[in-house]
């Protein structure tokens, strides 16, 4: 049988993720949204394209939690976008209120579902959903690294002149200005990145990954970005319901894994049909775990302000 996603939110993130999850015929498709007519005008335009793309999932636009009973996956973008000038960490209240309210819905709905969070701030908002859902650990998974590692990818292989597909890389800890690219584990077709380029320049191309999303809210200045955030969801959906077992950063709920306690951290994890499957633990440099440290206590003040 067909699995069945819910995507929380019809704005530029859920709607673009939609596209891509039927582009892919991952499952049937429920787009939900508070706004009246936004996810049914957008659902009925993108089941109405199945024809010329070929795919034939069924994709529902609605208001009511009802129609989204019973999901295998539930991807949350529902929330406030950032606008220039403002921090992640500004929408921490609004969007912690949505968050709230919303896997609260999910719950009652869909008790069995795997919970994907891609509200900002991202680390905070996962936390949220993990508490106030109260499902195990490896339902609850927060979206940013796959992003970031792609924008740290992207760099690399715009700036050695190489394709995208053979620079691998990490990016850990929250998904903030304090994120932590990991030049130890970034390789270009196998060879350590060290070998190909000045510490200089990568050290630019940190900093510019760290505030990659940023760069696009300028550019975009009516709200953040999509592209790449739902194509990291999407590649987190096939990797769960294909059983991939595919190591990914993602967000998870650390329980002493490199020494944080009780707080959603980027970290690579193996995602398989159960979600996540194993917390995956790699050797840092004294830096990168200092660096980690830091990323972990930002957003453990954002998660004591909200107090989840
Ligand atoms: C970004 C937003 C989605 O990084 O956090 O683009």
């Amino acid at each position: 049988m067909r699995k069945k996603i819910t995507v929380v939110g019809s704005g530029n993130v859920g709607a673009t993720l939609a596209h891509r999850l039927a582009d892919k015929q991952l499952g049937d498709l429920v787009l939900i949204d508070i706004l009246e007519g936004i996810p049914q005008g957008k659902g009925l335009d993108l089941l109405e394209s199945g024809p010329i793309e070929g795919y034939d999932v069924k994709i529902k636009g609605t208001n009511s939690y009802a129609d989204t009973a019973n999901s295998d996956l539930v991807v949350i973008t529902a929330g406030f976008p950032r606008k220039p000038g403002m921090s992640r960490d500004d929408l921490l209240k609004a969007n912690f209120d949505v968050v709230k309210a919303t896997t609260e819905q999910v719950v009652k709905q869909s008790p069995e579902s795997i919970l994907i969070v891609v509200t900002n701030p991202l680390d905070a908002m996962a936390q949220t959903a993990f508490k106030v859902s109260g499902f195990s650990k490896n339902r609850v998974i927060g979206m940013a690294g796959v992003l970031d590692t792609a924008r740290y990818r992207t760099f690399i292989a715009e700036a050695l002149n190489v394709s995208v597909q053979d620079v691998q890389g990490l990016v850990l800890g929250g998904h903030g200005d304090t994120m932590v690219p990991v030049p130890s584990y970034t390789t270009v077709a196998g060879i350590p990145i060290a070998d190909l380029m000045p510490k200089e320049q990568l050290d630019k191309i940190i900093a510019r990954t760290a505030k990659g999303g940023g760069e696009i809210v300028n550019l975009l200045k009516t709200g953040s970005a999509y592209y790449a955030p739902s194509a990291a969801v999407a590649q987190m959906v096939d990797a769960i319901f294909n059983d991939r077992k595919k190591v990914l950063p993602c967000a998870a709920y650390l329980e002493g894994e490199y020494g944080i306690k009780g707080l959603f951290v980027g970290v690579p994890v193996k995602l398989g049909k159960c979600g996540i499957e194993q917390i995956v633990e790699i050797k840092l440099t004294e830096a990168e775990k200092a660096a980690l440290m830091k990323s972990a206590a930002a957003v453990k003040e954002l998660v004591d302000i909200i107090g989840v």
